[in-house]
């Protein structure tokens, strides 16, 4: 799958968005290494604090149906500036794959590609537990 079907997927999941309090609904499309692809949105509460991002959405997904083996993440806000996954999201994706690439999409439909490494330099991973 190419950048842009995994980036119109993204766009896709936006629409299942829960959004009351920020409107500003995301969608994530997370690829994952045989090619099988888990979207998500972001699912806001009254508890301003309890929402939780699209990425997060679509790792939970995956997770729980027994993937862990990620390559991808396409994201779509619908900001002026691309949507980069927050602080919170990056440590999640970082716990599956540090080198993952990064596909953040903004309003107008263009996007940005990076690594997650790039976004997060110095991050605390699972093996720094060790030892
Ligand atoms: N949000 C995401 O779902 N993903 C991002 O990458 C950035 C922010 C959500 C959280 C909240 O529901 C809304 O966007 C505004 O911050």
């Amino acid at each position: 799958m190419n950048d842009r079907d995994l980036l119109n997927l993204a766009v896709e999941a936006a629409e299942n968005a829960y959004v009351p309090y920020s409107h500003f609904p995301v969608g994530a499309a997370l690829e994952c290494e045989d090619g099988t692809v888990f979207t998500g949105c972001n699912v806001e509460n009254c508890a301003y604090g309890q929402a939780i991002c699209a990425e997060r959405t679509a790792v939970c997904k995956a997770v729980s149906e027994g993937y862990r083996a990620f390559r991808r993440i396409a994201i779509a806000g619908q900001g002026d500036s691309y949507c980069v996954p927050c602080g919170a999201c990056r440590q999640v994706l970082a716990e599956f794959n540090y080198d993952m690439e990064i596909l953040a999409g903004r309003k107008d439909g263009r996007y940005i590609s990076c690594k997650l490494s790039e976004l997060m330099p110095r991050a605390f991973l699972p093996e720094d537990l060790n030892g």
